[in-house]
């Protein structure tokens, strides 16, 4: 068949799918009006609020289902109790855990992020789940933030790419994703109240694309609600972030479920684009008397002010007519697939994932990857190397079938090595809101800790932070930018006794590393879920080459980092205000524009192989404002070995009318490349993504003039460059 033949054919099909789905779609929405007809107040009502923990009604006289909701997002979390917060005990809910969104973030790879979606959407199918509570992508503002680990890094172009494969993964199986949590949740000191002010261009350029891009790219089918306030208002229930941007500039067609606990108002939250009230009781957050859920601000108030005409029924209507169309998108879906748990494949994902998310940090005279087929002794030491961290974190928290650990994956990969192990330190049991000491006497854990990493030839040091309170948790911040329970003294000992020493940092969050000059070799390793200590080994033995790049800036002290620079009032805030005095100068926005060096720049990440870059090419040399460029380049793997290159797209506007950030990443690329092998990599960007938020005339504004594009291996390392000019 003649090429264009074939071309007007498949445009004809496609035409013919898109009718097909205006038609199914028109369907939906008059059977929606259909059923609304036949609801009675009270049952309408009914459905904008909790009935359990995780569930809202349905209405059983029609036989409209009830809604089912679960964490998120690293896994389909544990039953909880109907009507508290206890797991229920049931024994068929052990799951597969997944690595932490940072992870996932940090592999670079938006097709893995795909893989992940579809396979935790299937695996919250299997469990019976409408919804699952999840992905989150606030933007990573200050280090000390205790949830970052749940998020996707500081730059809004990297969380964008990476949620919409994943929302797009977990929707296919006819369960909901519910992004989150919208908007400024950048710290949990003080989630539940803090006001957060924030000029217009750093909320439209930075900390709401990831979310714009769930909703009109991603088209997802449910939003949480954050904690915290914005402009006086809280942002469950904020008329500016749902009425007008949500469901006005974006046109978001699905259903806003609050924060457990975070409507606090029958009146704002009725007209302000809350949908379903969850965790509510009126008291202020997750503090319950026994079913409230009569007393919710959308329940037995709410009714009252519809009967008696003071909020008009239309506003009920609206949020009804919201989750019937969730409820046709999942639950009452004809062509549903039914989902599985704990399959080889998921394991495979998550283990894939892990090994594409560790990110190389140093590496002298090749420390890694160690030869597995070397007999030789390795000191594992560090509580990191067994400690669970699938368990802990907060609502992440997850029951995972199984959990490898790091001391696990190494010893079933190092097999003629002989395995050492020495926890080093021990942190104590993860508790919620609270910090439970340890038992083990320190001294004797360190003294033991220094021994054994004098009988070794090699140590791995495997700690970081964990998911107790105060460390990579919910519910709190980290007290400190400096590594908890004295593990800075502790590694100062170690290199002293050995100094062939390689650390495995376990965190989602950057930390202070004063003792950086002294080993040899660094991975971030993140919370890598199920397949921990397999993805570990992998990276460890060169069974993978890594290819992770940082999703944030390392800054070497925390008052480098631009939140913390403007001191408390900036970071935490005074307790109930709170000043983004940065504006968008967000992570290396901030380093590269105020010549801070951090000690890893956003984007960086080494290999076992290396790369060479090359013939910078663009299609065109100046473009209009409605065009696409098309930059090319070759990419060669000049190392001995198969890897992976993370090819980073930087666009700078040096003359402009407004201050700009010195760049910002607008596009990447992911390329394997065998020993000795190029390709030609061709990276496309629109003009359009060059703009920036005019807040006067509240609009996105491209300023004709030169652009410079560069091709980094790292925010703060330049391969290539050209100029462009835009006319
Ligand atoms: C968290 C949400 C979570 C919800 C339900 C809240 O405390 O902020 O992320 O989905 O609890 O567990």
């Amino acid at each position: 068949m003649r090429k264009s033949v074939l071309i007007i054919l498949l445009a004809f099909a496609s035409q013919l799918v898109s009718a097909q789905y205006l038609q199914t779609n028109q369907d939906m929405e008059k059977k929606i009006e259909q059923i609304i007809e036949q609801l009675t107040l009270k049952e309408k009502v009914a459905m904008c609020h909790a009935q359990s923990k995780f569930s809202s009604p349905g209405v059983p006289r029609l036989g409209i289902p009830e809604i089912w909701m679960s964490d998120g997002p690293h896994g389909v979390r544990g039953e909880i109790n109907w009507d508290n917060w206890g797991y229920a005990g049931w024994t068929n809910d052990s799951i597969t855990a997944f690595p932490a969104l940072t992870a996932m973030a940090a592999s670079f790879n938006p097709e893995l992020a795909h893989e992940y979606g579809f396979s935790v959407g299937e695996e919250a199918r299997y469990r019976k789940k409408d919804i699952l509570l999840g992905p989150g992508v606030n933007i990573y503002r200050t280090p000390l933030n205790g949830r970052n680990f749940e998020y996707m890094g500081e730059d809004p172009f990297l969380a964008s790419t990476m949620v919409v494969p994943y929302i797009k993964g977990v929707q296919e199986n006819g369960v909901s994703a519910c992004v989150k949590h919208y908007a400024l949740n950048n710290q949990e000191e003080w989630r539940g109240h803090i006001d957060v002010h924030v000029d217009d261009r750093a909320l439209h350029e930075i900390y709401l694309p990831a979310f714009k891009a769930a909703v009109e790219e991603g088209g997802v089918w449910s939003l949480m609600g954050a904690y915290n306030k914005y402009n006086g208002q809280h942002t469950t229930t904020n008329k500016v972030l749902m009425n007008d941007i949500l469901k006005g500039d974006w046109n978001f067609d699905g259903v806003v479920v609050s924060d457990w606990g975070s409507a606090h108002d029958t009146d704002e939250s009725a007209l302000n684009g809350l949908d379903i009230e969850m965790g509510s009781w009126t008291n202020g957050l997750t503090a319950s008397k026994d079913f409230a859920y009569d007393d919710y601000y959308l329940a037995n108030a709410f009714y009252e002010k519809l009967k008696s005409g003071e909020i008009d029924e239309s506003v009920v209507n609206d949020k009804v007519r919201r989750i019937l169309r969730l409820m046709f998108r999942t639950t009452m879906s004809e062509n549903r697939p039914h989902g599985c748990m704990n399959n080889q494949e998921h394991h495979d994902v998550a283990r894939k994932i892990a090994a594409e998310g560790i990110v190389l940090l140093k590496n002298d005279k090749n420390f890694f990857p160690i030869d597995p087929e070397k007999p030789m002794t390795i000191a594992v030491i560090g509580e990191n190397a067994t400690k669970s961290m699938t368990i802990g974190g907060g609502s992440s928290e997850l029951k995972a079938q199984y959990e490898i650990s790091p001391l696990e994956g190494i010893q079933k990969r190092f097999t003629k090595a002989t395995i050492l192990h020495s926890l080093g330190y021990t942190s104590g049991p993860s508790a919620y809101g609270k910090v439970i000491s340890p038992t083990e006497n320190q001294d004797s854990l360190r003294l033991a800790a220094i021994e054994t990493a004098q009988k070794a030839d090699i140590v791995l040091f495997v700690g970081g932070l964990n998911k107790n309170h105060h460390q990579d948790c919910e519910g709190g911040d980290r007290l400190s930018f400096d590594l908890p329970f004295n593990q800075d003294a502790l590694l100062h000992d170690i290199v002293s006794a050995n100094p062939n020493v390689g650390v495995i940092l376990v965190s989602g969050n950057a930390v202070a590393m004063p003792w950086l000059k002294d080993i040899k070799g660094l991975l971030q390793a993140w919370y890598l879920g199920s397949d921990a200590g397999y993805a570990l080994a992998d990276v460890i033995s060169g069974d993978v080459n890594p290819s992770g790049k940082l999703p944030f800036s390392f800054p070497v002290k925390l008052e480098d980092n631009a939140a913390h620079s403007f001191g408390e009032l900036s970071y935490p805030g005074d307790s109930i205000n709170q000043y983004y005095k940065e504006g968008i100068l967000v992570g290396y926005r901030w380093f590269d524009t105020k010549k801070i060096k951090p000690l890893f720049p956003f984007g960086y990440g080494l290999s076992y192989t290396n790369f060479e870059y090359s013939d910078l090419k663009t299609n065109k040399t100046s473009y209009g404002k409605d065009e696409t460029i098309e930059i090319s380049f070759t990419l060669k793997n000049t190392g001995k070995l198969a890897g992976a290159e993370v090819a980073q797209l930087y666009v700078s506007d040096p003359k402009c009318s407004v201050m700009r950030p010195t760049k910002e990443l607008k596009g990447f690329g992911k390329v394997s490349l065998q020993p000795g092998e190029s390709q030609e990599v061709t990276l496309t960007v629109p003009v359009s993504s060059f703009a920036y938020y005019a807040e006067d005339g509240k609009d996105w504004v491209v300023e004709a003039g030169d652009f410079i594009l560069q091709i980094n291996s790292s925010s703060a390392q330049n391969e290539l460059k050209q100029t462009i000019k835009v006319e």
